[in-house]
């Protein structure tokens, strides 16, 4: 039985033609910083998305591209000009950080209104009360896709696996709030979860979410489960143009043929966060405008 492939790109596209069109109807240049400590190269390659991104939709960006060894004070600094940078609505500190700097400290000084990561303990805490709030891209992301197929998750059992703050847990939290886009049964499975295969089996929907490479496989997948797979790991392929490509979470024996949807890697939920960094990105710069 043929899955039904839920690529990213087509979604990714109207959501660019919405902001295009509001864009151009409300005469905001909307403005994102991007922050970059160290080289890692997966890093580098999500920067100049986001980068190629902004300039698609004629949005105003900048990168710093900082070196490994800066101190957390010169970063904290950094982040409190573009905090009051009128041209700036939106400001990203790209993770993984160097193990010097201190993720939770940094992502604190990014004033709320400017968190288009949503990474904010105050977005975060939002989030978690079901209050407004910026929510982070890549749940947000998975939550529209979904939605765009027209998979609706109520009434249904998610196993979101992997607890990240980035990914896992504000995610757990958006499929079970209460309305629409939510109202599903969670459960938050991780890598101490007794029996994991057990417990993922059991579900409607299967959110793989670890970063470890073909982690899930059929035993974890119910036949005829939806599978959204956010890993987007890189592993060695010499013969690959670049020497590696990139792959999901799940097996390839879980996704098509097995399960009755699934998100491809790449093409998948990757185009959906950035999708939905720029949508954040519009919406903090139309709520600052509202408040000028
Ligand atoms: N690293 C991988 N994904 C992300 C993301 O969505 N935001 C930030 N800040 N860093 C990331």
């Amino acid at each position: 039985m043929p899955s039904l492939r839920l690529a990213g790109a087509a979604v990714r596209d109207a959501v660019f033609e919405d902001l295009r069109a509001r864009t151009a109807a409300s005469g905001l240049k909307p403005g994102l910083a991007v922050i970059l400590v160290g080289d890692d190269p997966a890093s580098q390659a999500y920067v100049r998305s986001k980068g190629k991104a902004c300039e698609s939709l004629g949005f105003h960006h900048v990168t710093h591209r900082l070196p490994a060894d800066t101190a957390e004070p010169e970063l904290l600094a950094l982040i409190g000009r573009l905090n009051r940078d009128p041209e700036i609505h939106g400001v990203l500190v790209q993770i993984p950080l160097p193990p010097h700097l201190s993720a939770e400290r940094v992502q604190g000084a990014v004033d709320p209104a400017k968190d288009v990561d949503g990474l904010h303990p105050e977005n975060l805490g939002r989030l978690l009360a079901g209050a407004d709030g910026i929510v982070p891209c890549t749940p947000l992301g998975v939550s529209v896709l979904l939605a765009h197929h027209g998979i609706d998750v109520a009434g249904r059992h998610v196993a979101v696996v992997g607890r990240s703050v980035i990914v896992g847990r504000p995610l757990a939290m958006l499929l079970s709030r209460k309305g629409a886009g939510g109202d599903a049964t969670v459960t938050l499975c991780h890598s101490r979860t007794p029996d994991l295969p057990a417990v993922v089996s059991g579900c409607d929907v299967v959110v793989a979410a670890l970063g470890s490479p073909g982690f899930l496989d059929r035993r974890h997948v119910a036949r005829g489960a939806v599978v959204v797979d956010v890993g987007i790991n890189r592993v060695d392929d010499p013969g690959a143009e670049k020497g590696h490509r990139l792959v999901g979470d799940v097996a390839p024996e879980a996704l098509d043929g097995w399960a009755a949807a699934y998100t491809p890697v790449p093409g998948g939920i990757g185009l959906m966060t950035i999708a939905m960094l720029m949508r954040n990105t519009y919406e903090a710069a139309a709520r600052r405008a509202a408040r000028a």
